[in-house]
């Protein structure tokens, strides 16, 4: 079997793991030859070109240091101030400034350099998510022939908003030195081949034209998951159990709906307590009957549109509570802080309604996760934003338009009231979903595609132009 090399911005660490990267690739890796390349977490004066090797609970990972500047250029800056809102198709709150983006090459060349020595010739080498864009150029300009597969964890952006982004020209051209690139869902590889078909040399009359030969790079979706009968065992394990049990007494008889997101723009926490306060207003029968607990891990604080996320949703919980609250009772929880995999399946067994409600979401695992950790006896019910990537397989759960706040105020009443046998019918085809599509069929089929022995000679796309 072939060694396999994976790249991140992020290493797996100890403890609670805000994303759901880290739990997705740590089994794929513990059970083949290789290693996990990234980021240490170290800001330093003057980075060692060498990685340094370390065992992360029996994982080998080799990490490399940043200069301070370089990271601030790289990660808040390029990756999170202009790819990660403009991916999100939210240009309104993406930051430009120029010089970001040589933070970004030199870092992915940094990557680049410290990576090389420790390729060998068989290595297949699968780069993760935005941050990383380039390093296949890189490596292919320092000699690398290796197979290097990429996957997105994000949702690609439409052709307009792709146009919106600096250097966009040279982002799709490094995509092209991938042998294969791996999106969450159809609706992503949809707007990619919308772009490539709608550039075309014509469309330019005059100007040179430019062009990335997308032939020798297969697209292709693979959308990623869970393990959810491991989710189903961990939510009734003791930890769990302890998490239930504690909220149970302080539920005393209310239903729960819960909210699991990194506190991010992107999943429309303001949007999710809007309609949470329409449904209290709408039907006092669920007034003193109800309880949401919103956990919102802080992200990204040093970026101005996170903190100002952070103060929205501060003003509007305290809104909800101002409106509803009693002496003895409060409508709503809101918890900044992460929580360990245990102590979030004990939760989400609990709860009646998941509210998994993005504006826009490459896949959200939260979504499966919530489903594994159900009782099967007398699950829970799934209310699920239209837009997230898990749309395209939880088809049974309650989509919604999560900008539409009445509607979503009317998927909550429903799942509220929604009879036994119906909760059971939906859950059981969404459980079936979330078992089809589990992490370790994902990873298996990704490197399956990318690996030489069975690699696919002939790209699912059409030799595809782009004209910058
Ligand atoms: C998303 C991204 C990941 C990222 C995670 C946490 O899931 O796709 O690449 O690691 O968010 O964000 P952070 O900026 O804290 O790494």
């Amino acid at each position: 079997m072939t060694r396999l090399i994976v790249v991140s911005n992020r290493t797996p660490g100890k403890g609670p793991a805000a994303g759901g990267l880290a739990v997705a690739l740590r089994k794929t890796l513990a059970e083949r030859e290789g290693f996990w390349f990234g980021w240490s977490g170290k800001l330093v004066e003057k980075p060692q070109p060498a990685a340094a090797f370390e065992d992360i609970d029996g994982l080998s990972v080799a990490q490399i240091d940043l200069t301070k500047d370089d990271h601030h250029a790289y990660y808040a800056g390029f990756s999170n101030s202009i790819l990660w809102p403009s991916f999100h198709l939210r240009l309104d709150l993406a930051t430009i400034e120029a010089h970001w983006y040589e933070g970004y090459r030199r870092v992915n060349a940094q990557f680049a350099q410290a990576l090389l020595p420790l390729i060998k010739p068989d290595d297949v080498i699968w780069v993760h998510d935005y941050h990383l864009i380039p390093l296949a150029s890189e490596l292919r300009n320092l000699g690398v022939r290796n197979r290097i597969g990429f996957y997105l964890h994000i949702p690609f952006p439409t052709i307009d908003t792709l146009f919106a982004i600096p250097h966009h020209h040279d982002l799709m051209r490094d995509l092209s030195r991938y042998d294969l690139v791996g999106m969450q869902a159809q609706r992503d590889v949809t707007a990619f081949t919308e772009f490539a078909e709608h550039q075309s040399p014509s469309s330019l009359s005059g100007d040179p034209l430019q062009w990335v030969d997308f032939s020798r790079t297969e697209i292709a979706c693979f959308p990623i998951g869970s393990d959810p009968d491991a989710f189903a065992r961990l939510a009734v394990s003791p930890a769990a159990t302890k998490m239930v049990k504690r909220m149970e007494r302080a539920m005393d008889g209310q239903k729960l709906i819960l909210g699991v997101d990194r506190l991010d723009y992107s999943k429309g926490l303001p949007q999710r307590v809007e309609a949470y306060e329409k449904l209290l207003a709408n039907d006092s029968r669920f007034r003193r009957n109800v309880h949401m607990l919103q956990v919102a891990p802080p992200s990204r604080d040093s970026i101005k549109e996170y903190r100002e996320i952070s103060e929205t949703l501060d003003a509007m919980c305290g809104r909800v509570i101002g409106r509803f609250a009693e002496p003895d009772w409060s409508p709503l929880t809101y918890v900044k802080r992460a929580y360990g995999q245990a102590s979030l399946a004990g939760l989400y067994r609990l709860a009646k309604v998941g509210l998994v409600t993005p504006l826009r979401d490459g896949m959200n695992l939260v979504a499966h996760e919530y489903v594994g950790a159900q009782d099967p006896a007398d699950p829970g019910v799934l209310v699920l934003s239209r837009f997230a990537g898990a749309a395209e397989i939880f088809d049974t759960a309650i989509l919604v338009n999560p900008f539409d706040t009445d509607e979503t105020a009317e998927a909550l009443r429903m799942a509220l009231d929604m009879p036994l046998d119906e909760r059971i019918a939906r859950w059981q085809a969404l459980m079936s979903a979330a078992r089809r599509h589990n992490v370790e069929d994902w990873s298996k089929s990704f490197i399956d595609r990318l690996a030489p022995a069975n690699a696919s000679n002939s790209p699912t796309t059409r030799d595809i132009l782009y004209v910058a």
